[in-house]
């Protein structure tokens, strides 16, 4: 399976990525989580991205497809397919992602556009917690954890996000409907986009995700 989730900040794409890999056993690539661990190791990396990541702005095109391409390039991901979760999020990175795929001799199967109302990304946000060992996302009150401040999947610590804060929660959304939002209709024109209402539970989300993708993978197997 090689497909996008693609959805404002606090959609629900880390957390439908945990069960998609469960299903389909692809690689999650997740730019966020690979930039924060950068960031928590003071690495190269993680120092040109903390700036951008801290005022809730999308850090340069340039690093962040450098870094894709080295993750899909690698052999055992070409082997198992992909889950793209928080990229591509401009139009010059879905340019730059089709020509890598074109270079590898790849397609997309499918782009799964989580469709969420502002407010309740924000209510979403605001009560997140995440694990910082395996990333999983949980909420206080809508997906709280079995144990306060333990990750029911590892044992690991959660903690709250730095960027998990109002005023940059209101500044990602923004980013989010200038620079990512026109990727839905580029999409969409490629035949790939599969809308899919999210703001219903995370199991109901997740089945209309699971249904969605069967009806398309029949289609492939069938042509
Ligand atoms: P990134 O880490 O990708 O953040 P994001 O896109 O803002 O998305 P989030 O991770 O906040 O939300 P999510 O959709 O994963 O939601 P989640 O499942 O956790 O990026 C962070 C930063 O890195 C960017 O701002 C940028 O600086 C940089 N960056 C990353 N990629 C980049 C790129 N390609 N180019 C340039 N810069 C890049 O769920 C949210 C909460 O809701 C959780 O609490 C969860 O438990 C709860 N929840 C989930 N689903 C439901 C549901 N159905 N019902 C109720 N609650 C739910
Ligand atoms: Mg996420
Ligand atoms: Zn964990």
């Amino acid at each position: 399976m090689r497909m996008i989730l693609l959805g404002p900040p606090g959609a629900g794409k880390g957390t439908q990525a945990h069960y998609l890999v469960e299903k389909y056993g692809m690689y999650h690539l997740s730019t966020g989580d690979i930039l924060r661990e950068a960031k928590e190791a003071d690495s190269e990396l993680g120092r040109q991205a903390k700036a951008y990541m801290d005022k809730g702005e999308l850090v340069p095109d340039e690093i962040v497809i450098g870094l894709v391409r080295e993750k899909l390039q690698d052999p055992s991901v070409r082997l198992v397919g992909f889950l793209l979760d928080g990229f591509p999020r401009t139009l010059a990175q879905a340019k730059a992602l089709d020509e890598l795929l074109d270079e590898l001799d790849q397609e997309l199967v499918a782009v799964v556009n989580l469709e969420v109302q502002p407010v309740t990304i924000v209510e979403r946000l605001a009560k997140r917690r995440v694990c910082r060992e395996c990333k999983a996302s949980f909420h206080l009150e809508f997906n709280p954890p079995e144990t306060e401040g333990i990750c029911d999947y590892c044992g690991g610590e959660l903690y709250q996000r730095s960027d998990d804060q109002e005023e940059t929660i209101l500044r990602r959304l923004n980013v989010y409907q200038q620079q990512t939002e026109p990727l839905i209709t580029y999409y969409d024109q490629k035949g790939l986009l599969v809308n899919i209402d999210g703001e219903r539970s995370v199991e109901e989300v997740s089945e209309a995700i699971t249904k969605q993708l069967e009806e398309l993978t029949d289609k492939h197997d069938c042509a």
